[in-house]
């Protein structure tokens, strides 16, 4: 699948088969949230993949479904650095996309890891002046959603809004 493909398929994936994910897969994904954009190139993260299942179980406190999910990975920025929060965000979409292309779902899960960010922090012994942007669990879909999006012509402006 190529770039503009996976981006078209890319979709919120909630329901995973409890299948495994090649260590090979999962390097793949990190991989590509390791080449995102970044300002002033700090790439002020790190990348926890998370797949054992004892702490894939407490992590899905964040969200019960989570528990089918292959592996979590957890983005952990540097807030000291100017665009910690944009660098993330654009490392999460890339790893979602990757994910896509590679065959499997993920889901950015920022909303639900926030309000537990300092719990999970200690759970995966990130510093405490790092920040826990996001939780993304990767596992094989049940299905795939097909969420809608606005069209093309509403948001496309040329040359003025
Ligand atoms: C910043 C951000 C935070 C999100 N937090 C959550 C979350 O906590 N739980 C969740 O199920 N989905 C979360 N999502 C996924 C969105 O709900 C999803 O992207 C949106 O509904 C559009 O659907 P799609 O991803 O299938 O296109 C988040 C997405 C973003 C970009």
């Amino acid at each position: 699948m190529d770039a503009l493909e996976a981006i078209q398929k890319r979709r919120s994936v909630r329901e995973y088969t409890g299948e495994a994910i090649p260590r090979a897969d999962l390097e793949k994904i990190v991989d590509a949230g390791r080449m995102a954009a970044t300002g002033f190139n700090t790439q002020p993260w790190d990348f926890i993949v998370v797949t054992d299942q004892s702490m894939i179980a407490k992590l899905k406190i964040a969200s019960r479904w989570m528990e089918k999910a292959a592996a979590i990975i957890a983005v952990v920025l540097d807030p000291s650095s100017r665009y910690w929060l944009e660098d993330g965000s654009a490392a999460v979409e890339n790893m979602l996309i990757a994910s896509t292309a590679l065959g499997y779902g993920s889901c950015w899960l920022e909303g639900y890891t926030l309000p537990r960010e300092e719990e999970f922090k200690l759970l995966l012994g990130v510093p405490a002046e790092k920040r826990l942007l996001t939780l993304v669990p990767v596992g094989v879909p049940v299905e795939w959603p097909t969420q809608e999006k606005k069209p093309l012509a509403e948001v496309l402006h040329w040359e003025r809004y």
